[in-house]
């Protein structure tokens, strides 16, 4: 893989300041606990009362990441926010997170959206336009944020949860971006949301085998030519986006299986390098675009200089890709650990009936 000078310089993180444990919902839904718990490896949903937006979500990441650099508000010249949690079908989230940063002046500012694949998109196109030197040196700061809400009695409810990343983009010095990337897309409609529709439509079924697809075909491409097993080994982590964890381990069996290997090693290397990433998804639930990222967060956490990382995004509709990242110098501080472990012990716990109010609360708001 080509080594390049850009990549991540800072990372910031942030989850909202209510989680329910999943047996809380399965309490008030009837449903046997061990259906969230083991049956799609969920743990806990994080949840945002009604006075707490995406503007608050994301801002925060981005506060926390440049609190972490060395540069100042000056030296930023572009501003990318992938959602599909937008607050307004014109105006960019990029445009509300910049206000609450007071960000102004000769900067590229806009929203990415493409479902669950939008963080990775912005993180992208920062790089590239690094890359080209249009950037003139300045560093890009990029954000993915959502939060991820179904109709009460959706078959996804248990799968909820929220959290935004923000990147400094500018020297690696936590990870370089590979170069080469393998991207695969191809229209459906697993997930979407209509204008106007405050929830989204989900097939569930056909999103899991667009998704296993996906993972297909990014990885053969990542692999082609090359013994698979040979490749992946080089990763010390493999990292998906996560709707729920069930459903990246179906698609690493499937990944696995394409690849020749027994049941046994396909395990084997899941439980070491593609289930220990989730630990923090499983705290947050999905988050939407920054599943996948807060899964490389994780992962990248104490990496020596060198060690890699892969990273599978996915977004519905359905577009998917697959990156490569090099750890840099500083991914051995893992500074931006301490976001997740202040959030989650500060955070308030909602039962069942905490959760039935939230909800008409949230809808009022809504409304
Ligand atoms: N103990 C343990 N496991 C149990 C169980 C129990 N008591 N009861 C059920 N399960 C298992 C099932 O066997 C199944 O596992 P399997 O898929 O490995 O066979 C799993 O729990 C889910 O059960 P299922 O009946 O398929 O769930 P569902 O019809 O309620 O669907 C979702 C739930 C979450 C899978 C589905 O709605 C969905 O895919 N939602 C969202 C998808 C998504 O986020 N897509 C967008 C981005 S990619």
């Amino acid at each position: 893989m080509t080594k390049i000078d850009t990549g991540i310089a800072s990372i910031g993180l942030h989850l909202p300041p209510l989680a329910m444990p999943v047996e809380e919902l399965a309490s008030l839904r009837g449903v046997d606990p061990d259906k969230y718990r083991i049956g799609l490896g969920c743990s806990e949903i994080s949840l945002c009362p009604p006075e707490f937006s995406i503007v608050d979500l994301a801002s925060e990441a981005a506060r926390r990441a440049l609190s972490r650099w060395e540069g100042d508000l000056d030296d930023i010249g572009m501003i990318a926010v992938g959602t599909e949690t937008a607050v307004d079908m014109s105006r960019p989230l990029s445009a509300f997170v910049a206000d609450e940063l007071g960000l102004a002046g000769s900067i590229r500012s806009y929203e990415v959206k493409h479902a669950c694949y939008g963080g990775t998109l912005a993180l992208r196109q920062a790089c590239e336009w690094r890359m080209s030197g249009a950037a003139r040196d300045k560093a890009a700061l990029v954000v993915a944020a959502d939060i991820a809400l179904y109709e009460q009695g959706d078959p996804g409810e248990p799968t909820q949860g929220a959290g935004a990343v923000a990147f400094v983009v500018e020297r690696p010095e936590i990870a370089s971006v590979g170069v080469e990337s393998h991207a695969w897309s191809q229209p459906a409609f697993d997930f979407y949301r209509p204008v106007g529709e405050a929830y989204p439509r989900v097939d569930g079924k056909l999103s899991l085998e667009c998704y296993k697809k996906a993972a297909q075909e990014c990885f053969s491409a990542l692999t082609r030519g090359e013994n698979p097993a040979d490749v992946l080994e080089q990763f010390s982590a493999i990292c998906f986006h996560v709707p729920f964890p069930k459903m990246v381990k179906k698609a690493f069996h499937l990944v696995g299986e394409v690849a020749g290997w027994t049941a046994e090693r396909i395990e084997q290397i899941y439980n070491d390098k593609v289930e220990p990433a989730m630990r923090w998804n499983q705290l947050s639930g999905n988050s939407y675009t920054a599943s996948l990222w807060i899964a490389v967060a994780h992962a990248l956490q104490g990496l020596k200089a060198g060690e890699q990382v892969a990273a599978f995004s996915y977004g519905s509709g359905f577009g998917s890709e697959i990156l490569s990242l090099i750890a840099g110098p500083r991914a051995k501080d893992a500074e931006w650990a301490q976001d997740i472990e202040r959030d989650v012990s500060r955070r308030a716990r909602v039962n069942a009936s905490g959760y039935n109010l939230l909800r008409a609360a949230v809808r009022t708001a809504a409304a």
